[in-house]
């Protein structure tokens, strides 16, 4: 399958970052065909278009759109989830650093399809240059007049704020992020209500990640029918894929949702020499591992499912025959437990404990007893805990199971009559799987 570069069409181009550079590559002519369309049409286009969040969901975004409530005299507002800070994910930031207009006409053509007179766009804070870059972009396009009073003389009115974040994964997560934006400390909010009814300052409030509003414009320019060309009936369009791990060329590579993983390696130069695949993440380290075998899979939401992990972010991690699944999944876990928020029990007592029982296995110290305690922690938090950090957190072990289940017992000091029970854990592993949703 081809590559189809479309939001990194240009990126060879230096200037593109800038208003001028951005427009000689045809950019800002959506915004000017959106504002002489219909609010409502505009929706249903993305709609048609079956474009799906980017974040790691995969939510239809039309859809979403579609579920604020129009004429309740409340204001609307947009907000760019542009956190990214899962392990493994980097495409967000990239987008955010080279076509950083692209994200601002998607944010001006989405505020005004949903009737939003204020969007924020909120930035991973240990990233300034993609701050820089978004702010320069946000003043550019303030001072040609396409952000401000009367938006090209159509009437609609936009001001857009861009707020750096402060360091914590947990701010990526929706209703967090809607925390910490009015400065409380961010913490998950109770879901119901959703953001599209109750979200930011009490009002209804649609949350798309980069990757997503900085698709619109193309979707607005060329149409629905051009946009489904790629990819399949559940997936369609095409994805910023970043590849990174043992392979020799780590970077973003946009092809068509469906391309395989053994595709996207070949385009990434192959593995490093003399190495081949002992397993791969297809979409940060919140979604089960595949293996080799997985690789002539097709990367949509749909196949991703069926093989019992998630597309999640579409940035896959792959990693050689000289990494310890028991390491790997160990470093994760010290992640998710240092990224818990601390709000609900499962998660925040539970990173703990399986941290420091997995560290013992990373040291030879497990037991085949603490095996079984650590299938039992990880379903005690999966589908318990208040928002999805803690299922993500519940997933890399019974994942690892499923297909490495022999590195977690050489890493054992047992006596011979505890046996384990590879069946069980296979089982546990397919009830949990699912479980890690954004
Ligand atoms: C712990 C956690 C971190 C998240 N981090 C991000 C993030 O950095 N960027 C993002 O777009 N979505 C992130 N999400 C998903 C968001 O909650 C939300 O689903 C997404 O922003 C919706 O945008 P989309 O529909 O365009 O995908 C995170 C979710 C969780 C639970
Ligand atoms: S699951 Fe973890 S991160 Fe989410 S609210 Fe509970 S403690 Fe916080």
């Amino acid at each position: 399958m081809k590559l189809t570069p479309v939001i990194t069409e240009f990126w060879d181009d230096p200037k593109l970052y800038t208003l001028d550079g951005y427009r000689s590559h045809g950019g800002y002519q959506a915004l000017a065909k959106a504002l002489k369309t219909d609010p409502d049409s505009i929706i249903t286009t993305v709609k048609d278009s079956g474009l799906r969040g980017r974040g790691g969901a995969g939510f239809p975004t039309g859809l979403k759109w579609s579920f604020v409530p129009q004429n309740d005299g409340k204001p609307h507002y947009l907000v760019v989830n542009a956190d990214e800070s899962e392990p493994g994910a980097c495409k967000d930031i990239p987008i955010m650093m080279a076509n950083p207009h692209a994200l601002v006409e998607g944010v001006i053509i989405t505020s005004y399809a949903i009737r939003a007179n204020h969007a924020f766009i909120y930035i991973r804070g240990e990233v300034p240059q993609a701050i820089r870059k978004v702010a320069y972009a946000v003043a550019q396009a303030r001072e040609a007049g396409l952000i401000g009073k009367n938006i090209q003389g159509s009437g609609f009115d936009l001001e857009v704020t861009v707020h750096a974040g402060a360091g914590a994964y947990i701010c990526g997560e929706e209703t967090a992020l809607l925390d910490s934006l009015e400065g409380f400390r961010g913490q998950p909010r109770l879901k119901p209500p959703f953001p599209a009814v109750a979200g930011l300052y009490a009002s209804p409030t649609v949350i798309n990640n980069v990757e997503t509003i900085a698709n619109i414009p193309y979707i607005i320019d060329r149409g629905v029918d051009w946009f489904r060309q790629f990819g399949t009936e559940k997936s369609p369009g095409f994805k910023v894929f970043a590849v990174s791990g043992h392979v020799k060329r780590p970077g973003i590579y946009e092809a068509p949702l469906g391309i395989t993983m053994r595709e996207l390696l070949d385009y990434a130069g192959g593995l490093r020499d003399g190495s081949e695949v002992k397993f791969w993440i297809p979409g940060g380290s919140s979604v089960p591992m595949l293996t080799a075998e997985h690789l002539d899979l097709p990367l949509t939401y749909e196949s991703m499912a069926e093989a019992g992990t998630m597309l999640g972010t579409g940035t896959p991690m792959v990693f050689d025959q000289t990494v310890s699944v028991v390491k790997a999944v160990t470093r994760w876990l010290e992640f998710y437990k240092h990224e818990s928020c601390g709000k609900c029990t499962p998660c925040r007592e539970g990173t703990y404990w399986i941290t420091g029982v997995l560290e013992k296995f990373e040291h030879g110290h497990g037991t085949v007893g603490e095996m079984e305690t650590l299938h039992t922690l990880c379903g005690q938090i999966a589908g318990r805990s208040f928002c999805a950090l803690g299922d993500a957190a519940a997933t890399p072990y019974p994942g690892a199971m499923k297909y490495f289940a022999n590195e977690f017992t050489a890493a054992t000091h047992t006596s011979a009559d505890e046996q384990f029970d590879p069946i069980k854990s296979y089982v546990f592993a397919g009830a949990v799987t699912t479980g890690a949703s954004t």
